[in-house]
């Protein structure tokens, strides 16, 4: 089963002097290259995405999370119906700053799955372990997952796997580590979705950059990345969309 590969970039509330300059020269970088065989979704924030997602139609663009109703007094939150009344084809869920900061729960998380399901976006669902918690991480990816509800549609779900210590702080896990949490992911998928969940891409998150790409990219089990920091910067960025392809 050949699974789609991703290259997904994650702006989250960072001030880009010219957003336009970052994504101009992505969207060149494709055109030029063709030969990328991932996909390369664009999420900076929700206040560039609109211009942005009319701008660039051979780009995929993805909101960084959507509240769990589509619609209401809701002050401050933008729904999965908006991302996708705007052009936005993916969204992000369960990311580990929301699960921290905005104290999102696994129910809570499981309405923003439904919702966005409903609207046909597709989700990057991410999951990841602490740093206390490394010796628990399977029972802590276990339980993240449960949030899925059992009977969804697969071919529009994304895992990422994002080791919450090793977002933004230089520091990533083996080869080795990676390949089997990415796994043990597997395996969960496939005794909660039987066949169905042989198309589900699980990609690999936590400071990834242009000098270890190649090496992340290249492990069996992982499908692509969701990029932080590196996303910001355009070079870099195509770099690590370039070691995708090899
Ligand atoms: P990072 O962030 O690449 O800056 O570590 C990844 C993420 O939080 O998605």
């Amino acid at each position: 089963m050949k699974r789609n590969k991703y290259v997904i970039a994650n702006w989250k509330m960072n001030i880009t002097k010219s957003p336009h300059k970052v994504i101009d020269g992505v969207s060149k970088h494709l055109l030029k290259t063709k030969k990328n065989s991932c996909r390369v979704v664009l999420c900076p924030p929700f206040t560039h995405l609109a211009t942005l997602s009319t701008k660039y139609k051979n780009l995929d663009f993805g909101g960084q999370d959507c509240h769990q109703h589509n619609e209401g007094a809701f002050t401050g939150s933008v729904s999965a119906y908006m991302l996708k009344s705007i052009g936005c084809n993916y969204v992000i869920i369960g990311h580990s700053e929301r699960r921290n900061y905005q104290k999102e729960s696994n129910h809570e998380l499981r309405m923003k799955l439904i919702v966005a399901e409903e609207n046909k976006l597709k989700i990057v669902f991410c999951i990841g372990e602490k740093l206390n918690q490394l010796k628990i991480r399977d029972k802590i990816l276990k339980k993240q997952l449960s949030a899925l509800p059992s009977s969804f549609n697969t071919k529009n779900l994304i895992i990422a796997y994002e080791p919450v210590w090793a977002i933004g702080s230089g520091k990533t896990p083996s080869v080795d580590e990676i390949d089997r949490a990415h796994i043990k992911i597997r395996n969960i998928l496939n005794q909660k979705y039987k066949r169905k969940s042989t198309n589900i891409s699980i990609l690999y998150g936590g400071s990834v950059n242009s000098k270890n790409s190649s090496n992340i990219l290249g492990i069996k089990n992982v499908d692509g990345a969701l990029v932080g920091g590196a996303s910001l910067d355009k070079k870099e960025f195509c770099k690590i969309i370039d070691s995708s392809s090899r």
